[in-house]
C-alpha cells in the first residue's frame, strides 16, 4: 500500500494543493498527517477542510493545540502567537471540532508509530539530534516512528541491537530509502507549508509498505500567492518573507 505522508501544512493552501497534485501519480491509498495543519499561514479553514476530505489518520500538532485552546498561546513567540489568535477567529465550528478530536498521543499503524514531535513528548519535543532520537527509542514499540515538528526532512537510523548508535541522514528528494525492520528508524517528511531546510519547495513523503520504501518528495508551489494572502490578512512580515528562503 502506498501512503501519502503530510506534516506541518501550516495553513498554506497553495503548498498543500501542489503536494496533492504532485502525489497523484503515486496512486496512494491512504493519507497520514503528522499535525500542525494550521498556524503561520493564511488559509486555515481551507486547509482543515481539504485535509478532512482526505480522511487521514492524523495526530494533533502544537499549533493546532494552541488554536483550539488546549494550551496557552503564551508558549509561542510573539509572531506565532498573533497568528494563533488570528486563526482561532477564522475556523468554522466544524473545523475546530475536528481539530479538537485529533489524538495527542502517538497512534500506531502497522509497523509505524505516528506522532507530531516525538514519541516521548508528542506535541513539543523536536527530534533534531541523534542523541534526542536515541533517547526516544524506548518510547515506541514499532520498527519505525514518523515525526514532524522540525520542518526538516531527515531520518535517524538505529544500528540493529544498539540503543546508542544512531546515524542521522539528510534525505534527497526523489531518492527512495529502503526501510529494514532490523534497523529501527525515526523518519520526518519535512513541512508542506513552511520548510526550514533552505529549500522553499513543499516537502512530503510517499511510504510504500509493500516495497518497504520511503520516498522524500519536493513540490514547487506559487509562494507569491501564499505571501499575497498573508499580506492581505495582515500577518507578520517575517513569516511572509521566510517562505522565500525555506527557513
Ligand atoms: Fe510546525
Amino acid at each position: 500500500m502506498r501512503i501519502l505522508i503530510l506534516s506541518d501544512i501550516h495553513a498554506n493552501l497553495a503548498a498543500l494543493e501542489a503536494v496533492l497534485t504532485d502525489a497523484q501519480s503515486f496512486e496512494y491509498e491512504a493519507v497520514w498527517c503528522l499535525g500542525d495543519i494550521v498556524g503561520y499561514g493564511p488559509e486555515p479553514e481551507e486547509c482543515v477542510a481539504r485535509v478532512r476530505s482526505l480522511k487521514p489518520r492524523a495526530v494533533v500538532g502544537n499549533h493546532d493545540w494552541a488554536v483550539i485552546g488546549r494550551m496557552d498561546a503564551e508558549d509561542f513567540n510573539v509572531e506565532a502567537r498573533r497568528v494563533v489568535l488570528w486563526t482561532r477567529q477564522r475556523l468554522s465550528a466544524i473545523s475546530l471540532n475536528w481539530l479538537s478530536n485529533l489524538p495527542h498521543e502517538p497512534i500506531v499503524e502497522g509497523d509505524f508509530t505516528l506522532t507530531h514531535g516525538s514519541p516521548r513528548d508528542p506535541v513539543w519535543e523536536y527530534v533534531v539530534y541523534p542523541a534526542v532520537a536515541a533517547a526516544n527509542l524506548a518510547h515506541f514499540q514499532t520498527p519505525f516512528c514518523l515525526v514532524g515538528h522540525t520542518h526538516v526532512p531527515n531520518l535517524f537510523v538505529f544500528a540493529a541491537g544498539s540503543q546508542h548508535k544512531v546515524n542521522a541522514m539528510r534525505v534527497r528528494p526523489g531518492q527512495p530509502i529502503a526501510l529494514e525492520k532490523a534497523n529501527r528508524a525515526i523518519l520526518n517528511p519535512g513541512s508542506v507549508g513552511q520548510p526550514r531546510d533552505s529549500d522553499p519547495r513543499a516537502a512530503y513523503a510517499i511510504l510504500d509498505t509493500e516495497r518497504s520504501t520511503w520516498l522524500p518528495r519536493r513540490a514547487p508551489y506559487p509562494i507569491e500567492v501564499t505571501q499575497a494572502h498573508m499580506r492581505a490578512a495582515g500577518l507578520p512580515e517575517r513569516l511572509i518573507n521566510r517562505l522565500d528562503f525555506g527557513w
